[in-house]
C-alpha cells in the first residue's frame, strides 16, 4: 500500500545524523494535493494520507484546513520522536487541544512536562502486573456470563452482532475493574453515550470545523454527553467516599495512590480526570479490537482450527487466569496481528518545542507531527503482503527480524498506553473463551466489512458473524 522512497534500519540513521547545514527540506504536498485534501480527509481519510506516502516518502508536510502537519511514516522517525527524543516532543497539538473540554488534562491529553509525569508516577502502580492479575478475574467472569447467555439468547448458528455484544463486554470489564460492583446497570447505556460521542467527534476530525465550542446539534448532544458522563463518575466517587466498606478495584489503588517524590495523592477532580479518561482509554480501543479479532478468526478457517487446538490443550475447558495468559501463545499471534491490521488507536500527534532533525530532515521547533500507525503497521518495506492477515508474523524470529517501532499498537517511550498489559491480558481472555465455546463463521453478506476511521478504528456497520456451539 504504502511505498517506501526514504529507507533505512534505526542504527543506520542514527550513524549517518546530517549536519545542521545538510539538513533536507521535508517535502511539500502540491498545492492540487492541498485542495483534494480537504474533501479527501472528509470521505476517505486513510486512503488520503496512504496516498501522500505513496507520493512522497516516509516524511510529508501534509496541510489539512489550514491545519500543517508532518506526518511520519518510518519506524525510525517514530521512534525519534516517541523514545530518543521524547522530551522534546508534546501533546500542546491541533488533536488534543481539540478533545481538551472532554480529556480535560487527564493522562490521555495532558500537554506533558512535569504534570504529566506526577500523574504518570501516581497511576502507574496500579497497573502492574499484580493488579492486572486481580482484573484478569473480572475479565474471564464478565466473559462467562456473556457466553451463558448467548447460550440462552441464541441457538447454534445464529448470526450475532458482536459489535455491539462485545461493547458491552469490554464496557463492564473497565467498569469493574474500576468500581467493583458499584456500577450496576448503568453501563449499557453508557456505552450506547460513547457510541454517539465517538460518531460526533470522529466526524470533527475528519472536517475539524466548526470548533466543537460552537454548539451545533451533534456538539450540544456531545456536551450532553459529557454531563451524564460526569455526573455518573461524581456519583460513584461520592458513594465511594462516604462508605466504610473495603473495595479491592481501581478506583480503591487511584484513591490511595501517592506520589513517591512528593507523598501526595490526588485531589478529588483529578482522580475524577483520571477515571474518566481511562474509560476513554480502555473501553473503545479494546471493543473495537475484540470485534475485529473475531472477525479476522472467522474469516481464516486454518487461524481457527489452530486457535482451537491450543485452547483446548492449554485449558482443557476450563476458565483461563492470568497464568493461563502466557502459554495462550497462538491466541496472542492472532492478537498482535490483529491490532496491526486494524489498529485501534490509529492515529496521534506530538509537537516538536525544539528544532530536531528526523532521518536528515530538518524539523522546525513548534512543528506539528502527525503519527499514523494505520500506515505505519502496513509499511510495505517491514510487512510482506501488508493487507494479508497471517498470525505467523509474531513468531519471535519474525518479530526479532523487524525494527521495533514497526509495530506499536500502544505507542512506545515514556507515554506509552499505560493500559496495555491489561488490554493484552483482556484480548487474550475473550478470544480464548470465545473459540472455547464457538465456532466462529462470517456469512456471506457479511464478509466484507469497510475501516470507519473514527477516535479508534471502527468496523463500519459492525462485524456479524454466525456463531456455531462447538
Ligand atoms: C487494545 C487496546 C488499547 C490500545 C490499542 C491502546 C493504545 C494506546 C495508545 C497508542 C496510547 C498513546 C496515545 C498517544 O500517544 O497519543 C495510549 C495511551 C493511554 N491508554 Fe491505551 N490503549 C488500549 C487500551 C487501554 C486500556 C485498557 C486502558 C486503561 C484501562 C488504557 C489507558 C490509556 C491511558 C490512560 C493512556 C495515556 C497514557 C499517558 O499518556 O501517560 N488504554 N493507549
Amino acid at each position: 500500500m504504502t511505498s517506501n522512497p526514504s529507507k533505512g534500519t534505526g542504527t543506520l540513521i542514527q550513524e549517518r545524523r546530517a549536519s545542521p547545514t545538510t539538513l533536507r527540506r521535508v517535502p511539500d504536498t502540491s498545492l492540487r494535493d492541498q485542495l483534494g485534501g480537504v474533501f479527501a480527509m472528509r470521505n476517505d481519510q486513510v486512503g488520503f494520507l496512504s496516498r501522500m506516502i505513496d507520493t512522497y516518502g516516509d516524511i510529508v508536510r501534509i496541510r489539512v484546513l489550514g491545519i500543517k502537519m508532518i506526518m511520519l511514516n518510518n519506524p525510525d522517525y517514530f521512534e525519534r520522536v516517541l523514545v530518543r527524543n521524547h522530551e522534546n516532543y508534546d501533546k500542546n497539538t491541533f488533536l488534543f487541544r481539540a478533545v481538551e473540554p472532554i480529556l480535560r488534562g487527564g493522562l490521555i491529553g495532558n500537554v506533558g512536562g512535569e504534570p504529566w509525569r506526577r500523574q504518570r508516577r501516581i497511576m502507574q502502580p496500579s497497573f502492574h502486573r499484580p493488579q492486572v492479575a486481580g482484573f484478569a478475574q473480572n475479565m474471564s467472569d464478565e466473559t462467562s456470563r456473556m457466553l451463558r447467555r448467548w447460550d440462552r439468547e441464541y441457538k447454534s448458528g445464529d448470526v450475532v452482532n458482536v459489535s455491539t455484544e462485545l461493547g458491552q463486554l469490554a464496557m463492564r470489564i473497565v467498569f469493574r475493574s474500576l468500581f467493583g460492583a458499584d456500577v450496576g446497570s448503568r453501563g449499557d447505556a453508557i456505552e450506547e453515550m460513547f457510541l454517539e460521542a465517538n460518531q460526533i467527534v470522529g466526524a470533527f476530525f475528519r472536517f475539524p470545523f466548526p470548533p466543537l465550542s460552537f454548539p451545533t446539534k451533534g456538539h450540544r448532544r456531545l456536551n450532553e454527553i459529557i454531563r451524564t458522563m460526569d455526573g455518573f463518575i461524581s456519583d460513584v466517587i461520592r458513594k465511594r467516599l462516604d462508605s466504610d466498606e473495603e473495595h479491592h478495584d481501581l478506583l480503591t489503588a487511584l484513591m490511595n495512590a501517592v506520589d513517591d517524590e512528593t507523598g501526595t495523592g490526588m485531589t478529588p477532580l483529578q482522580l475524577h480526570r483520571e477515571v474518566l479518561n481511562i474509560i476513554i482509554g480502555g473501553y473503545e480501543t479494546t471493543s473495537n479490537s475484540v470485534a475485529w479479532l473475531v472477525y479476522l478468526v472467522g474469516q481464516h478457517p486454518e487461524v481457527q482450527e489452530r486457535l482451537h487446538a491450543e485452547v483446548d490443550s492449554v485449558l482443557g475447558g476450563r476458565a483461563p487466569t492470568f497464568d493461563d495468559v502466557p502459554r495462550l501463545t497462538y491466541t496472542r499471534m492472532i492478537v498482535d496481528e490483529t491490532l496491526r491490521l486494524y489498529t485501534p488507536a490509529w492515529q496521534t500527534m506530538r509537537r516538536a518545542n525544539e528544532e530536531d532533525e528526523i532521518g536528515g530532515y530538518r524539523i522546525p521547533a513548534k512543528s506539528d507531527i502527525y503519527l499514523n500507525m494505520f500506515t505505519l503497521h502496513r509499511h510495505p518495506d517491514f510487512w510482506p503482503s501488508p493487507d494479508t492477515f497471517d498470525p505467523e508474523r509474531f513468531t519471535p524470529g519474525q518479530i526479532a527480524r523487524r525494527p521495533r517501532h514497526a509495530y506499536i499498537p500502544f505507542a512506545s517511550g515514556p507515554r506509552n498506553c499505560i493500559g496495555k498489559h491489561f488490554a493484552l491480558t483482556e484480548l487474550t481472555i475473550i478470544l480464548a473463551m470465545i473459540a472455547q465455546a464457538y465456532r466462529v463463521e462470517i456469512p456471506e453478506d457479511r464478509r466484507s466489512v469497510e475501516i470507519e476511521p473514527l477516535i479508534t478504528m471502527h468496523p463500519k456497520g459492525g462485524i456479524h458473524t454466525r456463531m456455531e456451539r462447538r
